[in-house]
């Protein structure tokens, strides 16, 4: 017999008797007690048989995410096993969320054709909604929901996201950022609900619920409590810089909302780009399993952020405890035989192996996917449907707050006969939604089924509405003017104010400060509307204006905003930051905020008027 068919037979006699036993195993905990119930002990004597059956190159291949594009050949799913697969920005897995669904079902389908069938878990950032799709209903990003103080909201929010979510295909969202910005210049303070620990904790509760809710029931998704941990606090709200807080002081103001996440269940939690006392997030044991996993008693998955591995020490990064990599960006094989190498060599321990490949299987069968691993057709036609639009607007309302209101201008008469509407942002879904919104630095142009603020005042008003984005002619006879006004979209470090001379700034653009008084100039009764994901030093705007609404980044509905300027709805929203004065409030570390009371701030934390 030619040697390469005895080699094969060898090779297929050694699979038989692999599946053979690991059938056996499996089918022994399929029979009593049944290998799809919820049981967490049951769940656990899954994980061990299947864990017990697992080569290292399966192992790691659990440990790694991928994106569906340039990381891998679609092979790669099963010669290389795997774990989870990831969407960001880059092509989309298809033109309609049927495609996309069709796409990861048959990645899907590669992963259970390995020898173990282990399921793919698909991730995504629906930061503030599915807001990688075009179409999906968009929420106000954090900041905003934080302004509404409003659990039960966060947590609808949060459950509809899910929804939609899911009915694209994926199984494991990257949110809620838990994050408590103490800097207004950090690019991600709109990430976060707010600056107070308290108020964060609250909505994180809120929100994991609204996440998982019963996680295997195929309309919820996995939640991630990000970025583990001081993201928001490092010194001059730098992305990834450092975190100068104290141990103790991390304890108090930062952890909470990790320890209410853990309570809550949450399925993940992921690293941050910072580092602390000189460590890099990534690597840091201290705060990662003993903090993290054996002080808060976290059982879920410790996943890195964007090229975690190559970016923050390769081994020592699993040493700290992180269960699952980003092996994005020609990092796949560098992880995978970097940890190789690391486990041969004596570097890495087999047994923290064994506990993150634990932690990913768990929550594998926890969201029922070795059971049904596949997305469910029927949920495609809720995405963007009336009811879920409906509750985003109750969110942007929600989150309005009113800074100033003289002599009572609003709310604006519906009779009023004319109205001029100023500014870019006032007819724009994408400006009105800042980063992480289609694309990941957002979009600049309209996106489907989103109305803008424009629209909403053009259904409201019942006189004469003039557009004139650019202020360009002066409208002498208008009755008000509504000045739309603020940040353009970012995402990440690009947000980041630094020393001021980048893309964005803690104050207006010239231009639109320039909108502003060619009305007050005029001496035409003003409203302005700041669009923005921070507060901004806009002392002497909010001076000369009538009226001065913080509107953060209200998403899709933009045209909710409407039914509270004319009086439909009353303002609800309370500061969830202190509002700066000036720029020095800036010279050091940090801005005004909670923690740091030696600024006085223009307005405090929990500041807003109301009508009533
Ligand atoms: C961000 C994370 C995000 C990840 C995946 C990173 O750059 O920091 O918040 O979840 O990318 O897109």
């Amino acid at each position: 017999m030619p040697r390469y068919i005895l080699f094969n037979l060898k090779k297929n006699l050694i699979k038989i008797l692999v599946i053979t036993v690991s059938s056996y195993l499996l089918n022994s905990c399929k029979n009593v007690p049944s290998y799809h119930s919820n049981s967490d002990t049951l769940i656990e004597q899954k994980v061990d048989s299947l864990l017990a059956l697992m080569t290292l190159d399966e192992k790691i291949g659990q440990m790694s995410q991928v994106r569906h594009f340039d990381d891998i050949v679609d092979e790669d799913i099963s010669s290389k096993f795997i774990g989870s697969v990831i969407h960001t920005q880059g092509p989309t897995p298809g033109a309609d969320a049927k495609e996309w669904q069709d796409r990861f079902i048959e990645l899907q389908k590669m992963a259970l054709s390995t020898r173990l069938g282990i399921p793919l878990l698909f991730a995504v950032d629906a930061v503030h909604g599915q807001n990688t799709f075009d179409g999906a209903t968009i929420f106000p990003h954090n900041i905003g929901l934080g302004a509404s103080r409003n659990s039960k909201l966060v947590e609808e929010a949060a459950s509809i996201t899910a929804m939609e979510t899911q009915a694209t295909g994926f199984n494991w969202t990257f949110s809620p950022c838990i994050a408590i910005p103490f800097n207004e210049k950090w690019g991600r303070v709109y990430e976060g609900f707010s600056e107070s620990t308290v108020l964060t904790s609250e909505l994180v509760k809120a929100s994991i619920r609204g996440h998982q809710g019963v996680l295997s029931d195929k309309k919820t998704v996995m939640a991630t409590a990000k970025h583990f941990v001081g993201d928001g606090s490092t010194d001059f709200g730098q992305e990834g810089g450092y975190t100068s807080l104290s141990m103790q002081e991390i304890s108090e103001i930062l952890l909470p909302p990790y320890r209410e996440a853990v309570s809550s269940g949450v399925g993940s939690v992921m690293v941050s780009f910072n580092s602390i006392s000189n460590v890099p997030m990534h690597a840091h044991k201290v705060l990662i399993t003993d903090t993290l996993k054996i002080g808060m008693g976290f059982d879920g998955i410790v996943i890195s952020d964007w090229k975690g591995y190559s970016r923050f020490g390769a081994n020592a990064i699993i040493n700290a405890g992180v269960d699952m990599v980003m092996a994005v960006d020609g990092d796949l094989d560098i992880f995978q035989n970097g940890v190789k190498t690391g486990i041969l060599n004596g570097d890495i321990n087999h047994k923290r192996i064994d506990d993150a490949v634990r932690r990913i299987l768990r929550q594998k069968f926890r969201l029922g996917l070795f059971k049904n691993p596949f997305p469910d057709p029927e949920l495609v036609n809720k995405i963007g449907c009336e009811a879920h639009r409906n509750k985003a607007r109750q969110a942007v309302r929600e989150s309005l707050v009113l800074l100033k209101n003289a002599k009572n201008l609003l709310p604006i008469e519906k009779k009023i006969k004319k109205i001029v509407v100023i500014g870019e942002h006032a007819n724009n879904s994408g400006l009105q939604s800042g980063g992480w919104t289609i694309q990941w630095q957002g979009t600049h142009d309209n996106y489907k089924g989103a109305t803008t603020i424009m629209d909403g005042i053009k259904n409201t008003a019942e006189g004469l509405v003039v557009y004139d984005e650019k202020a360009t002619e002066k409208h002498t006879d208008a009755d008000i003017a509504i000045i739309v006004v603020g940040e353009t979209p970012y995402a990440e470090m690009f947000g980041d104010i630094g020393d001021g001379n980048g893309a964005h700034k803690l104050t207006l653009s010239e231009e639109h400060q320039k909108y502003i008084t060619t009305y007050t100039d005029m001496g035409i009764k003003t409203v302005v509307i700041l669009i923005s994901g921070r507060p901004l030093v806009v002392t002497e705007q909010i001076k000369i204006s009538d009226a001065f609404i913080a509107a953060w980044l209200p998403g899709s509905e933009g045209a909710g905003i409407a039914e509270v300027l004319f009086g439909d709805h009353d303002f609800k929203g309370k500061l969830p930051h202190s509002w700066p004065k000036s720029e020095e409030d800036f010279e050091n570390k940090y801005g005004p905020n909670f923690w740091d009371q030696s600024i006085v701030p223009l307005y405090e934390f929990g500041y807003g008027l109301r009508y009533y």
